[in-house]
């Protein structure tokens, strides 16, 4: 009895001790992720001065326009370009998928040339490359890639034609 009477004690004052601990209170701190800045204080009233992205996450796929002259040339060479900047590495030199970051996705990279991409409309492609495939593996560029230059890509890409 009285030994269980000296755990009991035991047992309370070191449940004490540990709560009055002075340990390193982290949640008192401000938790900034890596990248982040804090945000600034806004005068009332204000209101982003661009809000296009806002817009295209929105507006569903069938709606959407691009702002570009798709059919020009200079839209499609600027496409091209662009496409070796931001796609080639997993979609490839000659569009098939067979390119080497692509190669170590699952699914992998589609031939951009097939019937079922070329027959996409214009605003589904779009939101695949900004917002990414659901459930696939398609990265979302929305925060890489300019809107416009979204568009000039996918100009380009159309103008591959089937294969
Ligand atoms: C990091 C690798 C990666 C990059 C970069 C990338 N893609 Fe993809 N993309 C994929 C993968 C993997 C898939 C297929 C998997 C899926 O269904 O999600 C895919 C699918 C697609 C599809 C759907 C059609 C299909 O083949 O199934 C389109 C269209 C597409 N990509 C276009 C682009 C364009 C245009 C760019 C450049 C702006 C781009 N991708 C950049 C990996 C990538």
């Amino acid at each position: 009895m009285m030994k269980n009477n000296y755990l009991r004690l035991f047992l309370i004052l070191s449940i004490l001790s540990i709560a009055s601990c002075e340990w390193g209170r982290m949640w008192e701190t401000p938790a900034v992720r890596p990248h982040e800045e804090p945000i600034m204080a806004v005068s009332g009233g204000a209101v982003p001065m661009d809000a296009a992205e806002a817009i295209y996450r929105a507006i569903p796929a069938e709606d959407l326009t691009s702002p570009v002259a798709m059919d020009d040339p200079q839209t499609v060479a600027a496409g091209s370009n662009l496409y070796g900047l931001y796609c080639i590495q997993c979609h490839g030199k000659y569009h098939d998928g067979y390119g080497t970051v692509g190669q170590s996705f699952q699914p992998l990279p589609g031939d951009l040339r097939r019937p079922k991409v070329q027959a996409e409309s214009q605003g589904k492609m779009f939101k695949e490359i900004s917002y990414g495939i659901p459930g696939g593996r398609q990265p979302d560029l929305a925060s890489t890639i300019a809107i416009e230059d979204r568009w000039k890509i996918i100009a380009y890409v159309k103008s591959l034609g089937v294969r």
